[in-house]
């Protein structure tokens, strides 16, 4: 839009610092923004004022370095003729925040929804990176719908230890393992694991983190190539420039959340998801925003659109590289051009640069063949989620990409044959239960069973809790067995590489089925079918339903602050996105 037809009547901030049929709060408004050296010329001649929502914090230690990237976002907007006013968001570290940090998206999110709601913004930065700030960001500008633009942290550097790659967060489930089985001590298990984190930025493998940004920059929401650029490098900085400029047009251009969050980005998104190997927490965030947008989305959706995607990045978890590497071979843009040759993008959809994805992407040929594969040299075939349901849970997901080739060619690969895994159910409520009683010799834990968390849904363990994915007992491990199939209500790392079928809802504390397993039933799990079940009679299974409800339902324990038990009182299932249900109706709220 050019400048002859800005209008400067358009902007919210108006009603705030230049509203002459109300003088009196005018002034009331202007002069404590005054007060710091803003003059009333920037207030008053129509620049927009535009938001930094500030993620970074002495807490939040993969955000932290977005303290110092606002300067450039300031730089930014100055230049393109805006003010920037940076505020806090409420901390969300993954690997600092008790219980879970998953309970505090939400909470964040209400937080967000009512600075974007009630301050004098015409836009907003949203700083993401470590995992759930950026679904939080994303739910709220939805929720609000003002112009919004997402400025990912970016990727820690490279860890290595002893000349080989060392992938944050999956680095801890290969160190534990490596402590279980005596060959290092405690010493060198700190070592081990804090070689992974070597400088500012999020978690450097494809977890939750790198995951999440790469996806807001396949719904369009921050500029091509803005999620993988590691955090310390010199792009990030010109990349906050960027960012800081562009969002003053869009604010101009009135280029809002809901132009660009479509059914249309949602699909690219999953389809996006399943290339690079993404978290199985995606599906609950990014379902979670199309609701607060008020786009229709299921979890089905998440294997119809993305089973059939090829793996073409190679990240660890499911691959060999790390953040650096993804950035150098094309990060994002790489990735949808190759997806595009395939007919599996919708090109048209709109991004924050005003230009369609189709535009952005098309001609990035990846610079590195062996981290981002074409189609003939994907590391696997069929690599995104699939969604199983039975008498155990109405929807549950697995991920695909993450399955050892032996089990996929036995369990997976071949649709006709008729071979499905069966075993014996070891079931722990919550990961405290599991913890004291998992190297128990008494439950004769072998290959053959399937071990089961319950009580870690989002009610159960308010937040859901990562611990669906098990360690083996150590005596099991010392055979080296690693691994047993793991069944739950709670969520998993995105760091981690375990083959867990996850997020069932609904969760044992809300009813679902999981609440009537019992340790030695046997449990059937038919992935060609999408079937997992308890075998059991109809009427063994409706008896144990009578009992529970006899007793009150499934137990869990008491809140711990007052906002578990709000969450608790209000949250839908990990299938529903795990979002507050009366948030949901209020959607583009800065028109009201
Ligand atoms: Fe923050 Fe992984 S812990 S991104
Ligand atoms: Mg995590």
């Amino acid at each position: 839009m050019s400048a002859q037809t800005r209008d400067k009547s358009k902007l919210r901030s108006r009603l705030w610092f230049d509203n002459p049929d109300n003088p009196g709060m005018t002034a009331l408004y202007l002069e404590r923004y005054l007060n710091y050296g803003l003059t009333r010329e920037e207030l008053q001649s129509g620049k927009p004022i535009i938001g930094i929502a500030q993620t970074g914090s002495d807490l939040s230690p993969c955000n932290r370095h977005h303290l110092e990237l606002a300067q450039r976002v300031r730089e930014g907007i100055r230049a393109a003729g805006g003010v920037a006013m940076e505020f806090p968001v409420h901390p969300i570290q993954e690997t600092g925040k008790r219980p879970t940090a998953s309970l505090d998206r939400n909470l964040a999110y209400l937080g967000l929804v009512e600075v974007l709601y009630g301050y004098p913004l015409d836009g907003v930065v949203l700083t993401t990176g470590c995992d759930k700030t950026t679904p939080a960001c994303l739910m709220a500008a939805a929720t609000v719908n003002i112009p919004a633009i997402v400025l990912s942290g970016g990727p820690m550097l490279n860890g290595w230890f002893r000349g080989e790659r060392t992938g944050s967060g999956t680095i801890v489930w290969k160190a534990r393992e490596l402590l279980a089985e005596g060959k290092i001590d405690y010493e060198k298990f700190i070592e081990l694991v804090s070689s992974s984190a070597p400088s500012v930025g999020h978690c450097n493998t494809m977890g939750t983190a790198s995951t999440m940004n790469s996806l807001a920059e396949a719904l369009g929401m921050s500029l091509p190539g803005c999620a993988a650029i590691p955090a310390p490098y010199r792009e990030r900085g010109q990349i906050a420039y960027e960012t800081g400029k562009r969002i003053v047009e869009m604010v101009w251009e009135d280029l809002k959340p809901s132009d660009i969050l479509t059914r249309e980005a949602f699909e690219n998104a999953i389809v996006v998801n399943s290339a690079i190997g993404g978290s199985t927490n995606a599906p609950i965030h990014i379902n979670a925003i199309a609701r607060h947008i008020g786009v229709p989305l299921t979890v089905e959706d998440w294997e119809r659109v993305g089973h059939k995607v090829p793996l073409l990045v190679n990240l660890q978890p499911a691959g060999k590289y790390l953040g650096e590497e993804y950035h150098r071979a094309g990060g994002v843009p790489a990735v949808i051009n190759e997806l595009m040759k395939h007919g599996l993008i919708h090109e048209n959809a709109l991004t924050v640069n005003g230009k369609t994805i189709g535009e952005n992407c098309r001609g990035r040929e990846a610079e590195d063949r062996d981290v981002i594969r074409t189609f003939d040299n994907a590391l696997m075939q069929d690599a995104g989620f699939i969604v199983l349901k039975g008498n155990l849970f109405d929807s549950a997901i697995m991920k695909t990409s993450v399955i050892s080739k032996e089990f996929r060619d036995r369990y997976l690969s071949n649709p006709d044959d008729p071979d499905a895994f069966e075993g014996r159910a070891i079931v722990f409520d919550g990961p405290e239960d599991y913890h004291k009683r998992i190297d128990d010799p008494a439950l004769g834990i072998d290959e053959h069973c399937i071990l089961f968390m319950r009580g870690a849904g989002p009610i159960g363990y308010p937040g859901a809790a990562e611990v669906v994915n098990m360690q083996a007992p150590d005596y099991l491990l010392k055979k080296g067995i690693t691994s047993l199939p793991c069944v739950g209500d709670g969520r998993q790392s995105g760091t981690s590489g375990s083959p867990s079928i996850l997020n069932a809802s609904p969760e044992a504390a809300a009813g679902g089925g999981l609440a009537l397993v019992r340790t030695g039933d046997r449990v059937r799990i038919d992935l060609r079918k999408g079937r997992a079940d308890i075998l059991i009679s109809d009427e063994e299974l409706a008896a144990r339903r009578a009992e529970l409800e006899k007793n009150g339902g499934y137990p869990y324990p008491p809140s711990q602050t007052p906002w578990q038990e709000i969450q608790r009182s209000m949250v839908d299932q990990l299938s529903e996105g795990m979002v507050l249900k009366p948030a949901v109706k209020y959607q583009k709220v800065s028109q009201t």
